[in-house]
């Protein structure tokens, strides 16, 4: 695309100019103490999803840069070509249209395919929960096939069958399948080998030792109790399943819990409320698509990104789900955000001068406040948070969810607003701390504040807000990433490490240390005395 590159814009010059002027010294308190209506000017409402940016270390000339930024990286015509399926994969030479698996029949690209395929997987889902003799279902696959189903499952799971329990089965050490295969009786049993390609080492162990273990057990109809998931039709076909869903290169890993990938959720929740996660998902690829960028979120949350990771210079940021249902969220994440834009170079292959995806991290809220939120408030970095409240809970248990909100609230009000030393030392300190100098323990128990945060707000968690949450963090991973002219949807640097281990397999078997590093064989010899 023939645009230039963030750091050769005008905008970006601008921007950091404003920030050595005019940000730096930036106060979140006396911004909101000078403007009233700050809350109501950086509240968003998106499908689903109602974003407060306001406790964001930007100004109205930031936002208005980073619009400019935005437009000047042709952001609105990148977008437009990856809905249109061209191949803006460029390094892999594919489309990335994982938007067509949510749009309505009729609608998107591939239309009849897709809808064919999700009707089939569907009905198979229906089956599999009329079946009755079905009790337990295994998901085996890692990465994309593993950890969207993962994290939605106990998100959504107020929806779910009463009487099916899905297990996941990701990491090839046997110490992550031999606890769930414990638990299991063949004949109750469905296996899903979730793969993308069909070769990924740690699933196609799993796999035959699933598949070892039912013969094992006297199951005898491997048909009936596998199942797979797969572009690789074929070497499913090879491995023994007959029973297969498929969808093409054109959905990415992590981007694939919309397609035959989200068979164990279609399983757990039913079809109607897949469709409905769909359909959530869909409304925010047209929020995306169509909202002027002003007030399209994933836009919006995009060039947030940019701005702290570039100009502030922040390394990370933390999420912070205030619903334990959303408790693998942040693992979601971190594929999705790290596995896209931790990239080094350009388009043309030149390493880039500046910094891409931040470190991702996380727990639920109010788990983490209890770990690592002291360093949030009181560390020496800062790091902005992203708060995710929900209104309603599922639970129908009284007392319990306003005090989760009332934690929400404190903690972004608490990193915005601070204490300071004056404020700390004027209050009763614990008497244990009593035998230190007051002014020192002041010092102790002062917060910097002005620390940033955005709070996501959604009413209920139901199929269609997780659906728009999660479209909400693919399109805005999207923008940070094209913004940085980077190719968002390859994942070379996951390679080497997978080539390796296969060199270094047999040489755990026979010794051989030939060619190797003086560490990596002093290990090797290590493990094999
Ligand atoms: O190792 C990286 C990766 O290719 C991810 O991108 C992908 O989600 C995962 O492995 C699993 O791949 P597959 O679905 O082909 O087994």
């Amino acid at each position: 695309m023939n645009t230039p590159r963030c750091d050769r814009t005008t905008a970006w010059a601008a921007l950091h100019d404003h920030f050595a002027t005019r940000l730096r010294r930036f106060d979140l308190r006396e911004a909101f103490a000078a403007d009233p209506g700050r809350f109501e000017r950086l509240g968003v409402q998106a499908p689903e999803v109602f974003a407060d940016l306001s406790k964001n270390l930007l100004d109205a000339e930031s936002l208005r840069l980073l619009l400019q930024l935005a437009r000047e990286c042709g952001l609105e015509a990148r977008r437009d070509a990856m809905l249109a399926g061209e191949p803006v994969n460029a390094t892999e030479g594919r489309a990335v249209l994982h938007t067509a698996l949510r749009a309505p029949r009729g609608q998107g690209p591939f239309s009849d395919e897709v809808h064919g395929t999700l009707e089939a997987m569907l009905a198979y889902a229906e089956k599999v929960r009329a079946d009755g003799r079905i009790r337990h279902v295994v998901n085996i696959g890692i990465g994309g096939s593993d950890l969207g189903p993962q994290m939605v499952l106990p998100a959504l799971d107020a929806f779910a069958h009463p009487d099916l329990r899905l297990h996941f089965v990701s990491n090839v050490d046997g110490h992550d399948i031999a606890p769930v295969l414990r638990q299991l009786k063949a004949e109750e049993t469905l296996f899903i080998v979730a793969s993308k390609t069909f070769t990924t080492q740690e699933t196609m162990a799993n796999a035959q030792a699933a598949r070892d273990w039912f013969v094992a057990q006297g199951g005898g109809d491997v048909a009936r109790h596998f199942a797979a998931t797969t572009t690789n039709v074929a070497a499913a076909a090879a491995f023994g399943i007959t029973t297969t869903f498929g969808f093409r290169d054109w959905v990415g890993g992590r981007y694939s819990l919309w397609s035959a990938i989200g068979l164990p959720i279609a399983i757990a929740l039913g079809a109607d409320h897949f469709r409905a996660l769909l359909a959530g998902a869909h409304a925010m690829d047209r929020h995306f698509a169509h909202e002027p960028l002003e007030r399209n979120l994933p836009v919006l949350l995009g060039l947030i990104d940019v701005w702290y990771r570039n100009f502030h210079g922040f390394g990370s940021r933390s999420v912070a789900p205030y619903h334990q249902g959303l408790k693998r969220l942040p693992a979601y994440l971190q594929q999705l955000e790290m596995e896209s834009n931790g990239k080094r170079v350009d388009a043309t292959g030149e390493p880039l001068p500046f910094h891409t995806s931040p470190v991702v991290w996380g727990e639920p809220g109010t788990n983490g406040q209890h770990a690592y939120f002291q360093m949030l408030h009181q560390g020496t970095e800062v790091i902005p948070v992203e708060f995710i409240l929900v209104k309603r809970p599922t639970h129908g248990l009284p007392g319990l969810h306003a005090q989760l909100l009332a934690n929400g609230l404190a903690q972004s009000r608490a990193l915005m607003i601070g204490k300071s030393a004056a404020q700390a030392a004027s209050e009763q300190a614990p008497t244990a701390s009593r035998t230190l100098d007051a002014q020192v323990l002041a010092r102790h128990r002062a917060f910097p504040g002005n620390r940033p945060s955005t709070t996501l707000l959604l009413e209920r968690l139901t199929p269609a807000a997780l659906g728009a949450l999660v479209a909400l963090y693919e399109h805005r991973v999207f923008t940070s990433g094209a913004l940085w002219g980077i190719n968002s949807f390859d994942q070379w640097g996951v390679e080497l490490g997978k080539a390796l281990a296969g060199d270094l397999l047999p040489r755990l078997d026979s010794g051989d240390a030939q060619g190797l590093d003086a560490s990596t064989a002093g290990l090797l010899a290590k493990l094999r005395d």
